[in-house]
């Protein structure tokens, strides 16, 4: 084996059995991040990897499923053929039919997952959680075990509660990891050591000091070939209720007393439980539902959602929210947090945005129009940095002010490679780590949130507002922050 064993590295014997081995996941973003990880020495030497599928192959049409699948998508800086043809070996395909009750005993006989550590990694569709753990329960494999769920889990509060009830009944709590990829991300990461390593910012995270908060994730590819599976999704389901709450929450949260699992997640927790209830006249007002029509991305035309594959023709689905949510407690109450996240909008673009309040008295004369340059931007991607922008003087006589800039760019500061959420996420399930992973309660609470939003789309027959491919989102998002005096960052002049 070329692969090194590193500092941080996972524990050495385990079956990773990936369950849906041949799905878009599984190619896009699992089998890749294992091959970082061995290709980087930080997953061991001796972990087995145990795809799962219904895909009636042998050992090796799957090897050649990877080659051809697989191995294109890996960053070209970490593709050494060495690494590669011993990181096939590790694998061992079992072709399984999951629907059967006695399906998965089959898994008893692979070399090494009665002995070692076993992790399930269910990277399907959330109607087959449960059917699988019982499955790998009546196989008697699930003692000792870890499950990792993908998002979406479940469709509403009700169904993830009957999925985490179900699982729940199999699993104790803490051999479950539910994954949110973005908790992995480098920048997320850093805004803990941000906020709760330097003395700064802290007295000034609060209502007295910050005026509002921006959190945006926008994306510039649109459905690509989810079609299907996002029209009975959309923007809410996929993205705020999980991506963008986590932001939230550990944008928001108090310091936890330490790094422990529970303790950061209970404080995430306290803000999810905090979050002002939205009634059916908040949600008309401050909630932006959008669906994209054709337009122009990236310099090419392209089609409007319902044209994209899978998609209905008269699709209500959202592709684009804008909210405002409020935080019930002391050290937020009154501040507005907008939230944004669309698809086939005009860049991508995932930061938050903290602005802070104006002097309370100019001595320097006329301040510049819009003094949000007091204003600390954390940029998550692309190009992770933390902004701060203050006022400066302009050099010569008269006290001229204008917008000046502190900028921590990462690469700059630090030359290691970053690890790719999903790897991050992998090496920690491998070694039992489940602080970057959502606990029941924390989930549950995001969808107890979004519930009454869910609910008055239903029933209301207003269509998402339309907005052009390739621009930011309807109009109702701009003058949504216009109602509070502000707007968002990249409208700033
Ligand atoms: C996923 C959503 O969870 O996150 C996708 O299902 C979205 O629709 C993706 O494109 C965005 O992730 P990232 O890491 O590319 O910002």
């Amino acid at each position: 084996m070329t692969a090194r064993t590193r500092k941080g590295s996972a524990s050495d014997d385990f079956s990773f059995v990936l369950i849906g081995g041949t799905g878009d996941l599984a190619m896009r973003k699992i089998l890749p991040a294992l091959y970082a990880g061995h290709h980087d020495g930080t997953l061991g030497e001796h972990g087995r990897i145990v795809p799962v599928a219904q895909t009636a192959l042998d050992q090796q049409g799957y090897i050649q499923w990877v080659n051809e699948h697989v191995k294109p998508l890996v960053a070209p800086a970490s593709m050494d053929e060495n690494a590669w043809a011993s990181f096939l070996k590790r694998i061992t395909y079992v072709a399984l039919d999951a629907s059967r009750a006695d399906a998965f005993a089959v898994l008893r006989d692979v070399p090494g997952v009665l002995k070692a550590q076993r992790i399930f990694y269910l990277a399907t569709g959330p109607s087959l959680f449960v059917p699988i753990c019982e499955g790998l329960a009546a196989a008697g494999l699930t003692e000792g075990a870890r499950v990792v769920l993908e998002k979406p889990l479940g469709h509403d509060l009700a169904s993830s509660q009957a999925i985490n009830d179900a699982v729940g009944a199999i699993f104790d709590e803490d051999q479950i990891y539910r994954i949110d990829h973005y908790l992995g991300k480098e920048a997320v990461q850093n805004m803990f050591a941000l906020r709760f390593g330097n003395v700064l910012f802290e007295p000034l995270w609060r209502r007295e000091w910050v005026e509002s908060i921006q959190i945006t994730v926008a994306e510039e590819l649109g459905v690509e070939r989810r079609g299907d599976f996002y029209d009975k999704t959309g923007a809410l389901r996929d993205m705020v209720q999980n991506h963008l709450l986590q932001l939230l929450s550990i944008v928001a949260m108090e310091p936890p007393h330490s790094m422990d699992a529970d303790a950061v997640r209970d404080e995430k927790l306290r803000v999810l439980r905090a979050l002002k209830p939205l009634r059916d006249e908040d949600i008309r007002q401050n909630v932006v539902r959008g669906q994209y029509r054709a337009g122009v991305s990236g310099g090419a035309p392209v089609p409007g959602y319902v044209e994209e594959p899978g998609v209905s023709h008269d699709s209500a689905t959202e592709t684009f929210v804008a909210l405002k949510v409020e935080i019930e407690n002391w050290r937020w109450a009154g501040v507005p947090f907008f939230l944004r996240t669309g698809k086939r909008l005009a860049g991508r673009v995932a930061e938050i945005v903290v602005n802070f309040r104006p002097v309370p008295h100019s001595a320097l004369g006329q301040m510049p129009l819009r003094a949000g340059s007091n204003r600390l931007t954390i940029r998550l991607q692309p190009n992770e940095s933390v902004r701060l922008n203050a006022l400066g003087k302009v050099p010569g006589l008269g006290m001229d002010l204008r917008g000046v800039y502190l900028d921590l760019a990462f690469d700059r500061f630090f030359a290691q490679n970053r690890m790719e959420a999903y790897q991050r996420l992998l090496l920690d399930v491998i070694a039992g780590r489940l602080a970057l992973f959502v606990r029941r309660d924390e989930q549950e609470a995001a969808w107890r949130w979004v519930a009454p939003i869910l609910e008055d789309w239903n029933r209301s027959l207003a269509a998402p507002k339309p907005y052009a491919a390739g621009t930011w989102g309807p109009a109702a998002a701009s003058a949504l922050l216009a109602r509070e005096g502000t707007c968002w960052l990249e409208e700033e002049s």
